[in-house]
C-alpha cells in the first residue's frame, strides 16, 4: 500500500471524515457514537476555522486519518490556545500515521500559528494515544472521573496539554 497523502481537509471531505469517525476501531477512543448517520457529524466537519488547520490522510478514495485543531473562539484571551483531536482508521493504526499527522499540526502551531498551548482530553485507558501525546511533549494536567460512557462503562479521562517548547521571538 502506498503511503497516504496528507493534505488539508476540505468541506467536500466531510462525509469521508465522518465515516472514519464512525468506524469500529476508531470511534471508541473519541466521543463519537456507533451507528449514527454520517449527516449527524457533517455540520461540525464542514465548518471552516481559519484559526486552525484540519488535516486528512487519504488512501485511494478513503480518508484513513484525520487530525485537527480548533480555536477557542470567541475568547480573545484564549487566542493562544487550540484544542486537538485525531483518529486513524484501524488498518492504518500503529504504522506511524498518527505521529506524522501530529508532527504536521505541531509544526503549524509552533512555527506558523502563534499557538502557545495545545490541549486535549483522552480516555485514561487509551494507552496508545497517551504514549503518542507524551512522546510529543504533552503532559497530564488532571484526571476526570467517569468522564464518558465507553462500551457500557464510565471511563476516566485525562486532560493533557503541551506548551510551546521555545516560543517565537522577534529577530533583528
Ligand atoms: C491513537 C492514535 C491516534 C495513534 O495513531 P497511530 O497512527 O496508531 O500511532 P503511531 O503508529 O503514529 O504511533 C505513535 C506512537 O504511539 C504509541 N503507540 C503506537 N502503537 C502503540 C501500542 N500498540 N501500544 C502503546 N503505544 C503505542 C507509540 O508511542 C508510538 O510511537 P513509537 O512507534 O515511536 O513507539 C490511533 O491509534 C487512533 O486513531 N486510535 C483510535 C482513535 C483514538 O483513540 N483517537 C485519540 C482520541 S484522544
Amino acid at each position: 500500500m502506498d503511503a497516504p497523502l496528507i493534505r488539508s481537509a476540505e468541506p467536500s471531505d466531510a462525509a469521508a471524515i465522518s465515516a472514519l469517525f464512525g468506524t469500529v476501531g476508531t470511534f471508541e477512543g473519541t466521543l463519537q457514537l456507533p451507528d449514527m448517520p454520517v449527516a449527524s457529524r457533517l455540520e461540525f466537519l464542514q465548518k471552516i476555522d481559519t484559526q486552525a488547520p484540519k488535516l486528512v490522510a487519504v488512501a485511494g478514495d478513503a480518508v484513513v486519518g484525520m487530525a485537527g485543531m480548533h480555536s477557542m473562539q470567541p475568547s480573545l484571551r484564549r487566542s493562544h490556545v487550540r484544542g486537538l483531536g485525531i483518529g486513524i482508521a484501524p488498518a492504518w493504526q500503529g504504522q506511524g500515521l498518527g505521529l506524522e499527522l501530529m508532527e504536521r499540526l505541531l509544526d503549524w502551531a509552533d512555527n506558523w500559528g502563534g499557538v502557545l498551548r495545545i490541549e486535549l482530553h483522552v480516555h485514561a485507558d487509551n494507552e496508545r494515544a497517551i504514549a503518542l501525546y507524551r512522546s510529543l511533549g504533552f503532559a497530564e494536567e488532571g484526571r476526570h472521573r467517569g468522564y464518558a460512557l465507553k462500551n457500557g462503562r464510565y471511563v476516566d479521562s485525562l486532560s493533557m496539554a503541551r506548551l510551546h517548547p521555545s516560543p517565537p521571538r522577534i529577530v533583528g
